[in-house]
């Protein structure tokens, strides 16, 4: 029971952080250890071990959060990127590393062809996997006190981060991972939906 409210504690603790430094009081192997075992024991469809997870440390890092910038320089007038370059370099650049979710496509065709009555969904499926890992990581990072958000400047940077990093045509971007050591306190989560309205318990 302790550790099933334990794991409830941490799942309330993490949050969006966006205010982010770089300093991170813990080893990189420490988080390369937690990627490595979420990979081996988060769910997947039909066990189709799906997730790609790709970790951005220093130069590497930096270098993602500048494809960014350089994706939408010319996709927004200038007022917009000025906010937009303020954002990425305050709450995403400004912090340790970023985690790349990617799945794998070839993946989803084999399970497909695999398991033809659900072929139609498998698509949907991996999006779930992927949902599961991300959100077992940014838990994780939480626990650790590293502060994390969800990103998704994909479809848009896909081309460059494939050049950039050589990775498997197969890989398809989900989420970036922005982490760091949290600057600020995220206010307290607007509950904008009652509970009764979120779930219907029967009972005898
Ligand atoms: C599926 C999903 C997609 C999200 N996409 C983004 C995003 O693209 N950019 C962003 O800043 N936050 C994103 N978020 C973060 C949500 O805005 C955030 O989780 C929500 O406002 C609740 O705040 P909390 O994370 O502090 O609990 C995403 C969250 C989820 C679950």
């Amino acid at each position: 029971m302790l550790m099933a409210n334990q794991f409830l504690d941490a799942v309330a603790a993490r949050r969006t952080c966006y205010d982010l430094d770089g300093d991170i009081p813990i080893p990189e192997a420490h988080i390369e250890q937690m990627i490595d075992r979420l990979l081996l024991t988060v769910p997947s469809a039909f066990n189709g071990q799906s997730t790609r997870i790709m970790l951005l440390l220093g130069a590497h890092h930096n270098a993602l959060w500048k494809i960014v910038k350089e994706t939408l320089r010319p996709l927004l007038d200038a007022d917009q990127f000025l906010k937009s370059e303020r954002k990425i370099d305050i709450s995403f650049a400004a912090g340790y590393g970023t985690v790349l979710f990617f799945e794998d496509w070839q993946v989803v065709e084999q399970q497909k062809a695999r398991f033809p009555l659900y072929a139609d969904r498998m698509e949907e499926y991996t999006l779930q996997t992927s949902a599961m890992h991300q959100f077992a990581l940014w838990t994780a990072l939480a626990d650790e006190g590293i502060g994390a958000s969800l990103q998704h400047y994909n479809p848009l940077i896909d081309s460059a981060v494939h050049r950039r990093w050589a990775i498997s045509p197969s890989w398809r971007l989900m989420a970036q991972m922005p982490f760091g050591i949290p600057l600020s306190t995220p206010d307290e989560k607007v509950q904008h939906t009652p509970l009764a309205a979120r779930r219907i318990y029967f009972k005898e």
